[in-house]
């Protein structure tokens, strides 16, 4: 069975709370549930990771290697700033999908640059919640 590893990154501990006008009503909670009852029912393994902090997150990322076939990640305000998180992305070696919430090319100017994107296999933004839903299910193919 493939095992996928689900990341998200600051402050989307706070979904449902946070600015629902952008990022939806769903907690964070509501998000894992749903994602582990679909990965269920296509037969996908998941474990779900949420960090505020940097290094935690590249722990996570470091300790994936040789245990999951594929990372899902939120890097939520790490995306525009963290070379860190795209250095460890790219020593797994692991495929990598990056997901946002919210359509971060219609945002600010600052949050059009990713610097997880030139490592990521692709990129899926601006389809709310759907958007884990659906990089889970090209991991089941
Ligand atoms: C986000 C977009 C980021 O710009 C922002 O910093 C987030 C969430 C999204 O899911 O739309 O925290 O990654």
């Amino acid at each position: 069975m493939k095992k996928i590893l689900i990341i998200n990154g600051p402050n989307l501990n706070l979904l449902g709370t946070r600015e629902p006008e952008i990022y939806g009503k769903f907690t964070l909670t509501d998000l894992e549930n749903k994602l582990k009852d679909f990965a269920k029912k296509i037969n996908i393994e998941i474990e779900c990771f949420q960090s505020n902090h940097e290094g935690e997150i590249v722990d996570k990322i470091g300790s994936a290697k040789n245990n999951f076939n594929g990372i899902i990640i939120n890097p939520a305000a790490y995306t525009h700033t963290s070379v860190a998180l795209r250095d460890a992305i790219s020593s797994v070696q692991i495929p990598t999908i990056e997901v946002h919430i919210s359509n971060i090319y219609s945002r600010e100017e600052f949050r059009h640059n990713s610097f997880i994107a030139p490592v990521a296999l692709g990129q899926i933004s601006g389809l709310g919640i759907d958007g884990y839903l659906l990089a889970l299910e090209y991991f089941s193919k």
